[in-house]
């Protein structure tokens, strides 16, 4: 603008020249004036009339006139006064810039005679304008590492005026690095430079903000200022730096997946990326610790990635990098030290360190089982084991060196009891809260050959018929044996014993295996009653243990005897026996006795008497049971002197067996004497036999009342126990086998004149109770005495021998309630 200006300038210059050079010619002198630039409008520059030579009214009359050169008319004139007179602002730098001297030629014309007078107005700089920087705020950005006595150009200020008002000086605002320096160049423009005096740090000022201020010569001094901000590039000149050297962290090892270990911090003072952290592992962390531990390599806290095992490792140490961004990356180092704490996650264990063993039952105290020890893989309290057994257990724990124990016996055993123990063992630490864990140890027990063998029954009773079939099985007995193998394997035998001078073998024969008992004999109930077996039952254990049982073998009568007729004589029996009994003899009259006998027992030995056929029916009888032959009725002198009776015995077994005798009778006239005889010896046995009677009564009154005391209390008995369970009273007629007579203690005792046999038919020696009945006979016809008593062996003996003293002549059946009631 101002270059423009001062071409146009220019070239007004040379026009003005060319026309001053030709009115030179008309003009002569030279006026000139001189005034300052920017003054007011009407303020007078000199009396141009005066200065002329001209006189007012010319001025007004004449027409004077002022014209510029140039186009703008800055000055006119006063008609009134003749003065020249500022009709416009006048602002040299505007007219004639830079240029040192600024004339502004004018025409003055008046006409009448046309006169041109040529008058130059010099135009004077004042100081009217402040130096000023083409922009107000210079931004410079200066890296950090720059060197000491670096210059920065910056703009030159402009001031317009010239001479001394020109731009004179520059100032710069107080700063420690940065100083000034004026620089001459060419065409005397003074550029200013800053000079580096001081290194510049960023990180302890980033920005410098300096004033720059331009100073011309002018009075007063004029100035421009502009601002200066000096922004310092970072270089990365720092290390990150970590807040600690060393952490130290404890951490449970049961922490989670995640759990924070700890906030590493790293500061790096460097401005952008230079600054900008990275957190890391150091380049030699193992890989375990990898997989274990994870660090964010923005925030730098360190988390668990992994599981901790305070029994694998129980310390860590890593190693921390942080790392900047910058060019180069500079890096800081720390260690975080990690402390793992124990915890109780460890249960203990059990270790069995040799199988257990089987043991005897008849271990004693203290025999060793198993040997076993305890773990834990836990530290201090949570790795303390105690291991504990149940209580009452047939075990216990014996400790040996360190953490090792015996499990041992502690009381009896008994195989047949437990065989086979499950031994539970606990094992608990001592952490809180505590663990456990439990084992199971098998044992065994071995048997031991202490238990004999024992028989069903310690002894048996067995009825056997006689007249059996040699060969066949008697009885089975059988014994149990609670140990196990060989020590259970049971073998029978018969230990030998004499029965009637022959040994017991030759009877009976016994299967080993299975203590079936065979007879090898056919017994004759009339030779061989009773006999005993004595059977052993023996374990195959060593050594081996027995047992004995008694087998009470009872032969049951059969039906294989017919009587014997004893009576008349059986010298007698092929020639006619005679009787003899007077005409005069009245009714009832005994004629005689008929007697015979029965190598039976009981029933089969029970003989009836019966008159089969008779010459005169009508005359005798004959007893049922004595076998007494009797008159009906009187003898007539009709009747026939020679009589005959053929009298049958049968015995009451099953099937009868019978025999016949025949009686032959002579009726005589005046016989008298034999009968007396008879008679009177007939007297003797009668009142002997009268006597037996007594005793016999006697004894069994004193039976019966004993009898009934036990019944008495027998029924108390059944009457309390019946409550509870099924009636002993009933029961034994519920049990009764009436088909079974085996099953009934029968005791007969036959006496011909003297006692025969006493025999014990059989009965079950167990029961508690026995019903009895006599049946007497002949004595006292169809007088029952009903007799209830213990039935024990040895009891019975009693009885027996009570009846022994008393030798009836008769034939006694005590039999049971049941069996005499089908005889009526
Ligand atoms: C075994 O020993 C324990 C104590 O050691 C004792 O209590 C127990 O009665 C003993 N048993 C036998 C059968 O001796
Ligand atoms: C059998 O074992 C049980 C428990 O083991 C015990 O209580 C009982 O007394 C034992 N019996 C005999 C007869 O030893
Ligand atoms: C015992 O063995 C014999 C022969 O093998 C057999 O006849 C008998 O029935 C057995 N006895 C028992 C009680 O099993
Ligand atoms: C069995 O009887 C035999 C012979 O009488 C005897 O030697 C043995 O001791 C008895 N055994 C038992 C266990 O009673």
């Amino acid at each position: 603008m101002t270059k423009r200006k001062g071409y146009r300038d220019w070239r007004w210059l040379a026009l003005w020249w060319h026309h001053f050079l030709l009115l030179w010619n008309i003009t002569c002198g030279q006026t000139r004036y001189s005034i300052p630039e920017e003054l007011k409008q009407g303020s007078v520059v000199g009396n141009l009339a005066r200065d002329l030579g001209l006189g007012l009214s010319e001025i007004f009359d004449r027409k004077l006139r002022v014209a510029s050169e140039a186009g703008e008319q800055y000055f006119t004139v006063d008609a009134g006064k003749g003065e020249l007179v500022v009709n416009d602002r006048i602002d040299r730098e505007a007219l004639c810039g830079q240029s040192v001297s600024c004339v502004l030629p004018l025409q003055v014309v008046i006409e009448d005679p046309l006169q041109l007078f040529r008058v130059e107005v010099e135009i004077q700089d004042i100081n009217d304008n402040a130096p000023r920087f083409p922009s107000n705020d210079i931004t410079l950005e200066i890296a950090e590492s720059t060197s000491l006595g670096v210059r920065f150009p910056l703009e030159s200020a402009i001031d317009p005026d010239v001479g001394s008002n020109s731009l004179k000086s520059y100032t710069l605002s107080k700063d420690e690095c940065f100083n000034i320096r004026i620089k001459d160049v060419a065409g005397g423009r003074k550029v200013p430079e800053l000079i580096l005096g001081k290194l510049l740090d960023r990180e302890k000022k980033a920005v410098h903000k300096l004033l720059l201020t331009a100073l011309d010569g002018g009075n007063p001094v004029r100035s421009g200022t502009a601002q200066i901000l000096i922004k310092v590039l970072d270089i990365n000149d720092n290390v990150p730096a970590f807040e600690k050297q060393l952490y130290k962290v404890s951490v449970s090892e049961d922490a989670a997946e995640g759990a924070l270990i700890v906030q590493t911090k790293a500061t790096d003072v460097d401005d952008g990326q230079n600054g900008e952290i990275e957190y890391s592992f150091g380049a030699h962390t193992s890989d375990i610790v990898l997989s274990i531990f994870a660090i964010d390599p923005i925030s730098g806290t360190i988390f668990l990635k992994g599981k901790l095992d305070f029994e694998t490792t129980s310390n860590y140490e890593l190693d921390v990098i942080a790392k900047d961004k910058g060019t180069p990356r500079m890096e800081g180092h720390c260690t975080v030290n990690v402390d793992v704490l124990d915890v109780n996650d460890n249960a203990p264990d059990i270790i069995l360190t040799s199988q257990p063993k089987p043991v005897r039952e008849d271990s004693p105290n203290g025999t060793v089982v198993a040997l076993l020890s305890a773990k834990d893989l836990d530290s201090g309290d949570n790795g303390k084991v105690t291991l504990l057994l149940p209580k009452k257990s047939q075990f216990a724990l014996k400790p040996s060196f360190s953490h090792n124990y015996a499990l041992v016996t502690n009381s009896v055993l008994d195989r047949e009891n437990v065989s086979q123990y499950n031994i539970e063992i606990t094992a608990v630490d001592a952490g809180s809260p505590s663990l456990f864990s439990k084992k199971m140890i098998p044992v065994s027990i071995i048997d031991v050959n202490d238990n004999p063998p024992v028989f069903t029954q310690s002894s048996y009773n067995v009825y056997l018929k006689e007249n059996n079939v040699p060969g066949s099985i008697l009885h089975s007995v059988s014994a149990s044996d609670l140990d196990l193998g060989d020590n259970a394997k049971i073998s029978y035998s018969i230990l030998d014993s004499k029965v009637q001078d022959v040994s017991v073998s030759s009877y009976v024969y016994i299967n080993s295996d299975n203590g079936s008992i065979y007879s090898m004999h056919s017994f004759d109930y009339e030779k061989l009653k009773v006999f005993q077996i004595q059977v052993q039952a023996k374990d195959q254990g060593s050594p081996s243990l027995s047992s004995n049982a008694t087998v009470h073998v009872f032969i049951l009568d059969q039906n294989d005897n017919a009587p014997a007729v004893i009576y008349p004589s059986s010298a007698a029996l092929g020639s006619l026996s005679h009787q003899r009994m007077p005409r005069s003899a009245k009714a009832g009259h005994l004629v005689t006795k008929v007697t015979a006998v029965d190598a039976d027992s009981g029933h089969n030995a029970w003989i009836s008497y019966r008159l089969a056929e008779a010459t005169d029916a009508s005359l005798f009888t004959v007893n049922l049971y004595t076998g007494e032959v009797r008159t009906k009725r009187a003898v007539s002198e009709q009747d026939d002197s020679s009589q005959r009776l053929l009298i049958e015995i049968k015995d009451d077994g099953e099937p009868v067996q019978s025999s016949t005798v025949t009686v032959s009778i002579l009726l005589e006239d005046g016989l008298h004497e034999p009968i007396l005889d008879l008679r009177h010896k007939l007297s003797e046995p009668s009142r002997k036999t009268g006597r037996i009677t007594l005793y016999l009564i006697l004894s069994l009154a004193s039976v019966s009342v004993l009898s009934l005391v036990t019944l008495l209390i027998l029924a108390v008995k059944c009457i309390r126990s019946s409550r509870s369970s099924g009636s002993c009273c009933m029961r034994r007629s519920d049990c009764d086998d009436y088909k079974n007579p085996n099953r009934n203690l029968q005791i007969q005792l036959n006496t011909d004149g003297p006692i025969k046999y006493v025999e014990v038919l059989g009965g079950d020696m167990l029961s508690q109770s026995q019903s009895f009945r006599s049946c007497m006979s002949p004595m006292s016809e169809y007088s029952d005495f009903t007799l209830i008593k213990p039935s024990s062996t040895t009891d019975f003996k009693e009885v027996i021998s009570v009846l022994d003293a008393s030798l009836p002549d008769s034939t006694w059946t005590f039999e049971s309630q049941q069996v005499s009631k089908t005889i009526h």
